[in-house]
Parts: C-alpha cells; sequence; structure tokens
C-alpha cells in the first residue's frame, strides 16, 4: 500500500532536524502540503531553498512561547488551506545527572517536549473536529517507556507525550481525530552525532539492540507516513515503537 495524502495539508515541528526533515519529505512526496516549523530560522531557510515550491511554508516559531505555538494552526491555514495532520516532532535532549539538572532546563525540556505538544494539538483540534477528521502523531521516545540514566526531564516528558496521545484519543476518538504515537530508538541526526562517535555508543547498540544497529530517519519517517494516512484508520491511542526491537526485552 502507498500512502496518498493527496489535497491534504501537514504541520510539522521541527522540521529542519534529522528526523523531522524526512518526515516533511515523506509527507510532501505523498502529496501533501506541509508547513515546516522550526526555531532555527537559518536552518528552515536552508531547507525553504532546497524544497521551492508553493506547496511548502516555513515558519520560524520557538515552541515554548504559548501564544505562538497556538496560533499556528490558524496561520497555517491561512497559508496552505486547512490542516489535516499534526506531527509534534520537535524536541530537546539533555544528558546530564539528576542532581546536577536545574530545575529551568528541566523546565526548558518538558515545555518543549511535552508541554508545546499539548499546547499545538489543543489548538489544532477543534478546526479538525469541525472538518470531521484530523490526524496527530506525536514522535515520543523508547526514553518514555524505559527509564535511561541522566535523562530524568526527557524521559520523564517523553512518557508524558505517550499518555498526552491517549488522553486525546479518550476525549476526541469519537469525533474524527486520531492521535498516536512514534517510540523511535536511537536514530543518526544532529541530536545523537556526537555521541554516536564514541565507542560507548557503539558497545550500547550491540548490547540492546536486538538488529544490532541504529535507525536512519527515513525508518522512523515511514511508521510517522502510515499513522498520518488512510492506511492506519482504526489505529488511534497507540505507540508505536520503531527501536529495532530495543525495548522488546532483556538479551541476558
Ligand atoms: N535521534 C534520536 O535518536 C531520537 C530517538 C528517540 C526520539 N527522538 C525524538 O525525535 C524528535 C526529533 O529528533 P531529532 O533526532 O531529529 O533531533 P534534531 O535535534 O535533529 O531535531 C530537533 C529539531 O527541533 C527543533 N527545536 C528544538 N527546540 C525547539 C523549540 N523550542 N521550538 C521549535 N523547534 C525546536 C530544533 O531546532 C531541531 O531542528 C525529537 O522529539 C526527539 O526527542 C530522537
Amino acid at each position: 500500500m502507498t500512502t496518498t495524502l493527496s489535497g491534504q495539508v501537514a504541520l510539522v515541528t521541527g522540521a529542519a532536524g534529522g528526523i523531522g526533515q524526512s518526515i516533511c519529505r515523506g509527507l510532501r512526496d505523498a502529496g501533501a502540503r506541509v508547513a515546516l516549523v522550526d526555531v532555527d530560522k537559518a536552518a528552515l531557510d536552508a531547507v525553504a531553498d532546497e524544497w521551492s515550491g508553493d506547496d511548502v511554508a516555513t515558519i520560524a516559531v520557538d515552541l515554548t512561547d504559548d501564544e505562538e505555538t497556538a496560533a499556528l494552526p490558524a496561520r497555517v491555514r491561512a497559508e496552505l488551506g486547512g490542516l489535516d495532520v499534526l506531527v509534534n516532532n520537535a524536541g530537546v535532549r539533555q544528558i546530564v545527572p539528576m542532581l546536577e539538572l536545574e530545575p529551568a532546563d528541566w523546565r526548558r525540556t518538558l515545555d518543549v517536549d511535552l508541554t508545546a505538544p499539548f499546547v499545538l494539538s489543543r489548538a489544532a483540534i477543534p478546526g479538525m473536529v469541525e472538518k470531521g477528521r484530523g490526524k496527530i502523531v506525536n514522535i515520543a521516545s523508547m526514553a518514555g517507556h524505559m527509564a535511561f540514566r541522566d535523562r530524568a526531564a526527557y524521559c520523564t516528558a517523553k512518557a508524558g507525550l505517550m499518555m498526552l496521545t491517549k488522553t486525546i484519543t479518550m476525549e476526541f476518538g469519537a469525533s474524527g481525530i486520531w492521535c498516536n504515537a512514534v517510540a523511535p530508538g536511537v536514530v543518526e541526526t544532529p541530536m545523537t552525532s556526537a555521541y554516536f562517535r564514541s565507542d560507548e555508543m557503539a558497545a550500547s547498540i550491540r548490547a540492546n539492540a536486538p538488529m544490532e544497529r541504529w535507525a536512519q530517519p527515513d525508518e522512523i519517517a515511514r511508521p510517522v507516513l502510515f499513522l498520518a494516512g488512510p492506511d492506519s484508520d482504526y489505529v488511534n491511542g497507540t505507540t508505536l515503537f520503531a527501536d529495532g526491537g530495543w525495548t522488546a526485552g532483556k538479551g541476558y
């Protein structure tokens, strides 16, 4: 089956990042018009230069600004003529021992990784309900399912995002809204690139991932496309793990 999103409009946050770009490319290839949202204006401009066309809009916004974030669905409807798919992909992650994690940094991680998806979903849902159909895909993490040391805020935020996914389905599943999450394992992107150069990383992958490799961004984008399109119409409130089997069990 090939997903078709012809005539639909998608909004993707964190669109300038590794996974975000891949998701946007997949949605666009499936026929959607795509609004790319990111705080990094220079990176957005670089993507826009490469992808010129009237089926793409770029919007530079810091998602920790509640007002600007809540205004995004209206901006996208005005610029691209609708909003059918919302992908909450933007995320930040700090690797810091808990006793060294400042409350302000904890809040910043929760603001981007959990509160922004809430604020944006809350703003997008009424128009989707009015239209009778809308799909929300949240990019969580296997770190929201199992704890990793030195990532207290990140793990907590991603666990919260998986629960937000379920609560949206409970409240709006009967109103034409789908909300699902994809939980990646380790993916090679700017977020992880420094880590990838370490021996510790290679050893960790070998010890923990049954497939003994990490993912490329398009291996996360494809499950997102499935959850954004019509092939997943009886899938709601769930998290699809794209982690190469990492969370399936323990090998020893
Ligand atoms: N890379 C991995 O191994 C991995 C694993 C599991 C989950 N994830 C999740 O996938 C998502 C994408 O991660 P990635 O690896 O592509 O990271 P990335 O760092 O390449 O991209 C993240 C993007 O989010 C944007 N962003 C950060 N703060 C923002 C803010 N306040 N407002 C607007 N945009 C903001 C950044 O500018 C960046 O372009 C994240 O939610 C991440 O937690 C990644």
